[in-house]
């Protein structure tokens, strides 16, 4: 499965990148706005730093919501970067706008995916990544992995090759979970990447093994 961190934090993209499990980055206007990028010229550069730093996918979302606006914003985002997919909503003009740019061989993320059928619309109009989001769907009291199950066996029926991206993934049991069942990609901040990492038998362990190495070298 592919790691994705979801942030525009250059830092924690850095250090996703040289703990050497880092496949890529996906970012969203409010991303973005938390790390204070604004203005046009700043985040098309902020942009091209990611991509400087990591050898992945760069997702990178379009602003505009009218099929000609998506797709002005969006072959001007693609031509930054050979790493950069257009991130566009699951709208009506979306889709149309996911159709246009995959008959033309620009990448695109569809975001805001909350159901099975929105996840098939978007595989036929030639999405690369589709992007359910497990932790809003939690938040609501709807289980977020089920509809990532849900849209893989879909794929699977039908050998669509849209990539299933589990997004808004809120803890390691997510990451988990989304592994277990066949998603392609997970994408969730360094938080819960670093939250894999930890296990108190594993801690106890290396307590124990450097104790008595210690008291081996001291005897
Ligand atoms: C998806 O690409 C979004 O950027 C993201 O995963 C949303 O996560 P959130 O629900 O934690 O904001």
């Amino acid at each position: 499965m592919k790691f994705f961190i979801d942030t525009a934090n250059l830092a924690d993209i850095r250090e996703a990148q040289d703990m050497g499990i880092l496949d890529g980055v996906t970012t969203n206007p409010s991303l973005m706005a938390k790390e204070g990028i604004t203005g046009k010229d700043n985040v098309m550069r902020h942009y091209k730093q990611i991509c400087d730093i990591v050898e992945g996918d760069v997702s990178a979302e379009v602003i505009g919501t009218t099929f000609d606006e998506m797709v002005r914003e969006g072959e001007e985002l693609a031509e930054l970067d050979d790493n950069i997919v257009v991130k566009i909503p699951m709208t009506r003009d979306g889709v149309k706008a996911l159709k246009y740019f995959s008959e033309k061989g620009i990448r695109t993320n569809c975001t805001l995916i909350f159901s099975a059928g929105q996840a098939l619309l978007a595989a036929k109009a030639g999405a690369s990544y589709v992007s359910p989001f497990v932790g809003r769907l939690d938040d609501i009291s709807t289980d977020g992995i089920e509809l990532i199950e849900q849209i893989v066996t879909i794929y699977r029926n039908y050998g669509y090759t849209t990539e299933v991206l589990a997004a808004s993934i809120r803890h390691p049991m997510h990451v988990v979970q989304c592994a277990e069942i066949g998603a392609d990609v997970m994408t969730g901040p360094l938080s819960v990447m670093l939250a894999l990492l930890n296990h108190p038998l594993t801690d106890i362990g290396l307590a124990k093994f450097l104790a008595d190495h210690k008291k081996a070298s001291n005897g």
